[in-house]
């Protein structure tokens, strides 16, 4: 079993490679954001009280995403192993992950961050925010606090993980194919390195 955290700010691309790296590796997809979206639209107790937080550009509780994540897991129990995009974005999400993993006796094997400017992700949010629909794309101000929220709360968490040599940086600029062979080839040194320990 094999797991990826993608890792960036909003709008770098986490979302675009996910669904390019659970097709090819086939990995289950956890999306933190997504699922709240799909709490929102069904209109549950849970979406009504995450929407206060995401329509700010704020984190939704880390009890409330870190129970979501406890079900899923649960939920796909099998499979290749998971790809968390979105998730953990505090130094509690992380540490309540690897908790979490190692009942099941694993654990994160690599963490992919994506690297892009603040400029060009406020400008891809505003362009996605035309037709989206999402709340929190249409505003710079929130989109802003999004931003300013990640570099608080959330790039912290990678050092968690850099120091135990999980981490890579991938530059997150360029066309979505480039940045994808780049994590691909992440990916596959990787899966060449676990092959290599499971035969010694
Ligand atoms: P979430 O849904 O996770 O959103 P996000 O992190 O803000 O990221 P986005 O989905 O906006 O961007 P992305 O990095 O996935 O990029 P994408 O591929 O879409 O979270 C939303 C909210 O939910 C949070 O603010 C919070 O409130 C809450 N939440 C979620 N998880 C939580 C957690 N764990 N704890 C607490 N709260 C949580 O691309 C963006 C745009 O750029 C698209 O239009 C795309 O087409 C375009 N694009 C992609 N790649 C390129 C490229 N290479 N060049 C040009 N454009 C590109």
């Amino acid at each position: 079993m094999f797991n990826i955290i993608l890792f960036g700010p909003p709008g770098s691309g986490k979302g675009t490679q996910s669904d390019k790296i659970v097709e090819k590796y086939g990995l289950v997809h956890l999306s933190t954001g997504n699922l709240l979206r799909q709490e929102i639209t069904d209109r549950t107790d849970l979406g009504l009280k995450a929407k206060n937080f995401m329509d700010k550009g704020q984190l939704v509780p880390d009890e409330v995403v870190i129970g979501m994540i406890d079900s899923c897991l649960e939920k796909h129990n099998a499979g290749n192993g998971f790809l968390f995009d979105g998730f953990p974005r505090t130094a509690a999400q992380a540490e309540a992950l690897d908790k979490l993993l190692s009942l099941k006796k694993k654990s994160i094997s690599k963490v992919l961050a994506l690297e892009v400017s603040e400029e060009e992700l406020v400008k891809r949010l505003l362009k996605r925010g035309e037709t989206s629909g999402r709340t929190d794309d249409t505003n710079e101000g929130i989109i802003r606090n999004r931003y300013t929220v990640y570099k608080k709360d959330t790039e912290p968490v990678a050092s968690y993980y850099e120091q135990d040599g999980k981490l890579v940086r991938v530059k997150g600029e360029g066309s979505v194919d480039d940045i994808f062979e780049a994590l691909s080839t992440s990916i596959e040194a990787e899966l060449r390195e676990h092959k290599a320990l499971s035969i010694d």
